[in-house]
């Protein structure tokens, strides 16, 4: 049954639209498994993955400029059903006999759709559905062999389809949330059109996985850096369900941890899931690289190079080693070959500081690869790790080493930490705290002036920060209670020792970023 579990594939022809991800996340919330490939895939190589459908993605080029991107066009010679999402749709009519022209005022927003074919597509569906349009071309006439399935006030074809070939286009965007029935819109492509079959799923995934983790490492042994955070701590288990003790772990102790988190990785994975951990306590040994250092690229270098030259010592006491297991996720392995680069590719440089560099002597054991992050944190699930490690929030390598403003002390690290678990505690209090991307507390270099019963105090300042995002690349500021702030503020500056001020953090990336350095 692994086996079968890939031959279900829906083709997502990746034209660099924004939104590109939402279509796989969509497909693969429906169960069906799906990759997003480049438009210009060849076409023996899309043939040999054997898609059920191929679905054209948006793009923010033109099909009428002369560079535009476009697929082979032999795709529609396939006999696959085909879905031409904005961009997609209009990739349609300019291959075959239809018409695009560019409109004069950019439609942008919430459509009343009308649906004047209820077919396959709109399966189940009344008129009139809200969709979100984002488009400056249009289609004018459609290919000969189409016929109009839907059109808003503004756009006379914003839904049609060829039956004979199963090819439909659609001017909106079922993919994003407000285009409500979308989602549906997808499904019905997919099972209605393709035939698909929802065999895609995180049980199902863990069969699949550990069996081509054994073929794959045969008796060879992997090695497996891990922090404690969801991608290593997933990696690490389902790794270890494949190939057993022939697992060994390396958690490096930086010194920049939260407080307590050494004891909980420890103990989750070595009396929990028995795993193979060698613990090395460097503490001592990041800290005294790091005394005097303030620059944050600095900082980051520092702490990336120790963290190489110990896992290396270590990876080398362990013996021969055939491969490093990394927990890869699919949007980091689209990133690297999407059409757009955009500032993903820069955002992303200074994350992989806890990454190995590429010429070590192993081969790279990726399990995660195909997955998206909340598919992680189902495997996760159920693959029985603890709540407390599957929904946990990101945590940069660098660890609190970025939150402390300034020099990094042994003291200042103490002052953080302690603030950092009364954000910890009084956030998770907070009814919409599973929406928080990140929140945490940053320490500044400043003092400034308090009172403290009869006494002047003059003492640093805390951050709050707390960020709701959906990948990191933007975020917003969370509109927290003021009754929470009020705890918060009044707990750290009670029970914290050396502090006497907290502010909140009330900007966006962009123009901000999440983390303070
Ligand atoms: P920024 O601060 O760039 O952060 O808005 C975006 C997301 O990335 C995390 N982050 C890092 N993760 N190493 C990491 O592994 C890093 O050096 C690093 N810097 C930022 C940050 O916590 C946020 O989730």
């Amino acid at each position: 049954m692994s086996q079968e579990l890939h031959k279900e594939m829906i083709a997502i022809l990746d034209f660099g639209a924004q939104y590109n991800q939402l279509i796989a996340r969509r497909v693969r919330e429906s169960k069906v498994y799906c990759k997003i490939l480049p438009f210009d895939i060849s076409l023996s190589k899309l043939i040999s993955l054997n898609p059920k459908g191929i679905i054209l993605s948006g793009s923010p080029a033109s099909v009428t400029q002369k560079e535009a991107p476009f697929p082979h066009p032999e795709i529609l010679n396939l006999g696959i059903p085909i879905l031409g999402i904005c961009y997609g749709m209009q990739v349609l009519a300019q291959l075959l006999d239809g018409e695009v022209t560019s409109i004069s005022k950019r439609e942008y927003g919430k459509a009343d759709l009308i649906i004047d074919n209820d077919g396959e597509l709109f399966y189940g569906m009344k008129s009139p559905l809200i969709v979100w349009m984002s488009h400056e071309d249009q289609i004018s006439k459609p290919p000969t062999s189409f016929e109009i399935i839907a059109h808003t006030k503004n756009c006379p074809v914003a839904a049609m389809k060829d039956r004979k070939h199963r090819f439909y286009g659609v001017q909106f965007h079922p993919e994003v949330v407000h285009t409500p029935q979308g989602k549906k819109i997808i499904q019905n492509f997919l099972f209605r059109i393709c035939k698909c079959i929802p065999n895609w799923t995180m049980s199902s995934f863990i069969d699949y996985s550990v069996e081509r983790i054994r073929e794959k490492v045969g008796n060879g042994k992997v090695v497996c850096a891990l922090s404690g955070g969801v991608d290593s701590s997933v990696t690490a288990v389902l790794v270890n369900k494949a190939i057993g003790d022939r697992l060994e772990c390396v958690f490096v102790n930086n010194g920049l941890l939260r407080k307590d988190e050494i004891e909980e990785v420890i103990v989750t994975f070595t009396c929990h899931f028995h795993l193979n951990l060698h613990y090395v306590d460097a503490e001592n040994r990041f800290l005294n690289k790091l005394v005097g250092i303030t620059d944050p690229e600095r900082k980051r270098k520092i702490i990336g190079g120790e963290f190489i030259r110990i896992f290396w010592e270590e990876a080398r006491k362990i013996g021969k080693i055939d491969f490093l297991a990394q927990g890869t996720l699919y949007p980091d392995v689209i990133e690297s070959h999407s059409t757009k680069g955009g500032p993903s590719a820069t955002i992303k440089s200074h994350h992989n500081v806890g990454g190995l560099p590429s010429n070590m002597p192993f081969k790279l054991l990726e399990p995660l690869k195909d997955l998206f992050k909340d598919e992680v944190r189902i495997l996760g699930k159920k693959l029985g790790l603890p709540n407390t490690v599957v929904d946990r929030q990101p945590f940069p390598g660098p660890g609190l080493a970025v939150r402390i403003i300034g020099e990094i002390t042994k003291e200042r690290l103490r002052i953080l930490r302690d603030a950092d678990v009364i954000v910890a505690q009084e956030m998770q209090k907070y009814e919409k705290f599973s929406e928080i991307w990140q929140s945490f507390a940053v320490l500044l270099p400043i003092r400034s002036v308090g009172v403290m019963g009869d006494e002047r105090t003059y003492e640093y300042t805390i951050v709050l920060r707390a960020v709701s995002s959906l990948d990191g690349m933007t975020a917003n500021w969370v509109r927290i209670p003021y009754d929470i702030l009020d705890k918060i503020s009044r707990r750290i500056i009670n029970e914290v020792r050396g502090v006497n001020r907290v502010v909140y953090d009330i900007s966006s990336k962009p123009p901000s970023t999440i983390e303070w350095e």
